[in-house]
């Protein structure tokens, strides 16, 4: 029987993908499957429900081990990518080696994926499925098909749609970011209605006390959260909350996508807005200038890397190696003011600072200051020849 394994969010489209599999394509069995990257329980219970319901089996795959690993991996790169910090980016690769897991344990004939040719995310599962040596089977890629056309498909198979017209919202979501995209939020001069955002309350309805918290660091991982030690996944999801409703996180953009396409992209991610703060704050005050500087070419380069769905890259291991030797040392903790939107770092401290109060004080005699005077006499040296040289030149 030919068999194909299909990577299962219980949308509309990789739901309509299910019959469209066996009427356009010959496969006899379909087997769908949901990875658990920290999406909400009831995403997850609903593709459960729909696979189960629509497809021949289905399989739900706890990734959220491996995902939290690449977050803390991701944190201590600063990952960001033009301003969004690569949630779904960093998940789809997590995904598609699950899928193509138990394809071949399966023994099935190929892979399928909902991902259309226009975006990222096609790149990102091809490049593990081919890894893999599988054959890939892209419907939305193939077939060209509008939403349209889609609603009618689903009904006419006795497929519920999720979709309603006055909401036409394209969502993905997972531990670390939201994205809304589709509908009128394709136009970039359109201002998203509050009801777009899901996890954050709009800055105007937050709060008026502001809220500190404090995130311990160790090795740059996030180990703690307001000194209670937690593993990151749990500190992912009460900054998620916490951020949330302060109205911390939101991001409404312009992106460019691999193809070269740009778009117009809407995120929600608290809790990834104020550990990236948190962290690079952190760095500051231990990293040296030079660590710093350099770092933040390794860290644009892991970003894209990361939004191209190339971390299968050798580069890749190369530079993780390179970002892990850095973090031996951002070891500490950092207190931040979560208000009305903002994150604002207020005080931080590590035993591996390269800061010692009583050398820059105001207040102390511990540095003779006339020994800057020598140094003062070179610095700025060959600016000063060249003023002098066209001065008289004129
Ligand atoms: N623009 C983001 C990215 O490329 C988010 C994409 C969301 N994906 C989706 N299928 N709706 O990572």
């Amino acid at each position: 029987m030919s068999k194909v394994v299909l990577a299962y969010s219980g949308g509309l489209d990789t739901t309509v993908c299910i019959p469209l599999l066996k009427e356009k394509y010959g496969f006899e069995e379909v087997i769908t499957v949901t990875v658990d990257i920290g999406q909400p329980r009831k995403e997850i219970k609903r593709a459960e429900e729909r696979g189960n319901k629509y497809a021949d089996k289905h399989y739900t795959v706890d990734a959220k081990k491996e995902f939290g690993e690449a977050l803390v991996m991701l944190i201590k790169a600063n990952g960001e990518y033009e301003g969004y910090p690569l949630g779904t980016a960093l998940a789809r690769p997590i995904t598609a080696k699950k899928v193509a897991e138990i394809a071949l344990k399966e023994g099935a004939e190929a892979v399928a994926h909902g991902a259309t040719g226009k975006g990222n995310d096609q790149l990102r599962f091809d490049n593990v499925f081919y890894e893999y040596g599988l054959r890939v089977v892209a419907p939305m890629r193939e077939l060209n098909l509008t939403r349209e056309w889609e609603i009618e498909y689903a009904k006419q198979h006795g497929i519920d749609v999720p979709v309603t017209k006055d909401k036409p919202w394209s969502i993905d979501e997972n531990i670390w970011s939201r994205s809304i995209e589709g509908g009128d939020l394709e136009k970039p001069d359109f201002v998203p209605p509050e009801e777009i955002y899901e996890w954050t309350i709009s800055p105007q309805e937050a709060p008026d006390e502001p809220e500190i918290v404090e995130v311990g660091f160790e090795a740059g991982r996030p180990v703690s959260l307001n000194g209670e030690i937690a593993d990151v996944f749990e500190i992912i999801e009460k900054l998620n909350e916490i951020g949330g409703k302060h109205g911390v996180g939101r991001n409404d953009m312009m992106e460019d996508r691999v193809l070269g396409l740009k778009a117009r992209e809407n995120y929600e991610h608290p809790a990834a807005t104020i550990l990236l703060t948190a962290h690079r704050d952190l760095e500051k005050l231990v990293l040296s200038r030079r660590e710093l500087k350099f770092k933040r070419f390794v860290e644009e380069e892991w970003a894209e890397l990361v939004y191209y769905g190339l971390t299968n890259e050798p580069l890749f291991d190369a530079l993780n190696a390179f970002i892990d030797e850095t973090q031996k040392r951002v070891t500490g903790w950092v207190k931040l003011r979560l208000y009305k939107g903002s994150v604002l770092p207020v005080a931080r401290d590590s035993p591996f600072a390269l800061y010692r109060e009583e050398l820059t004080s105001f207040d102390s005699l511990a540095i003779d200051q006339r020994y800057s005077e020598g140094f003062s006499r070179f610095h700025g040296l060959q600016g000063r020849l060249f003023r002098e040289l066209m001065r008289k030149k004129e």
